[in-house]
């Protein structure tokens, strides 16, 4: 099943002076696939993961998620929709610093339905415990590793189990065996729960954890060998 498909994407930024960043993109994904999205800082990377995640729409284009007809959809039928499908993960963990780790993790939950029941938190404990992380329930941001951290926000994103999960360079501020550890963990909720997940990253050292990879290249994505690059 085509989880992701983008059809000839325009998008341009026009702030100040005109940036164009994607003219004609196009890309297909499939359910349970790990694919990366490469290319150099500032080649829209941070923009693609934008407008799968629909938190940005492109000037012109279609955008199916889930064989949905994004395009069409309204803010609230997006927010939604995002909550309950899309779990994301950026460079820096976005926790918030006042919460514990399983109050962080159990943040979606709440936005879904205002209260979380014991069923709920049991499920939130399984999933820190899932993350390698059971020792750290009561632990707030600050008392934690960098890789720690990171670990934390990707339970986050995948407590709803959603079936797309949005990574922009997740091991940006991790040193090598926190990385393997962040990409072992994507590939074992791919093969758990049949996740789709993108990751955008510059780090050439990860792709060999990608079933496919993607490089922006003249404003479009040309399909690479993940051993390559
Ligand atoms: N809100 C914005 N307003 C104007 N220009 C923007 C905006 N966001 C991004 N850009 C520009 O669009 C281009 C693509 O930016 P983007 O952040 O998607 O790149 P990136 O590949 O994620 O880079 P990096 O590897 O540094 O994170 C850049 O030229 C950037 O300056
Ligand atoms: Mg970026």
């Amino acid at each position: 099943m085509e989880v992701i498909h983008l059809k000839d994407i325009h998008k341009s930024y026009t702030d100040a002076d005109e940036v164009r960043v994607f003219e004609g993109l196009n890309m297909s994904v499939l359910e349970g696939e790990i694919v990366g999205i490469t290319g150099p800082s500032g080649s829209g990377k941070t923009t693609l993961m934008n407008i799968v995640g629909l938190v940005d729409r492109p000037d012109r284009g279609q955008v199916y998620v889930l064989g949905r007809d994004t395009m069409s959809m309204s803010e609230k039928e997006l927010s939604a929709f995002r909550n309950e499908n899309i779990g994301f993960v950026f460079q820096y963990h976005y926790l918030i610093p006042e919460l514990t780790a399983l109050e962080n993790i159990c943040i979606p939950i709440l936005i879904a339905k205002k209260n979380a029941s014991r069923e709920d938190e049991k499920k939130c404990l399984q999933v820190l415990e899932y993350v390698g992380l059971s020792e750290k329930v009561s632990s707030l941001p600050s008392e934690l590793s960098g890789g720690e951290r990171q670990r934390v926000a990707v339970a986050r994103a995948i407590i709803n189990e959603p079936a797309i999960i949005l990574a922009d360079e997740p091991t940006g501020s991790l040193d090598r065996e926190n990385k393997m550890k962040i990409m072992e963990l994507f590939t074992s909720i791919r093969n758990r729960y049949r996740t789709t997940i993108l990751i955008a990253t510059h780090d050439m050292s990860l792709l060999k954890y990608m079933d496919r990879v993607y490089r922006i290249e003249n404003r479009r994505l040309v399909e690479v060998n993940p051993s390559e690059g």
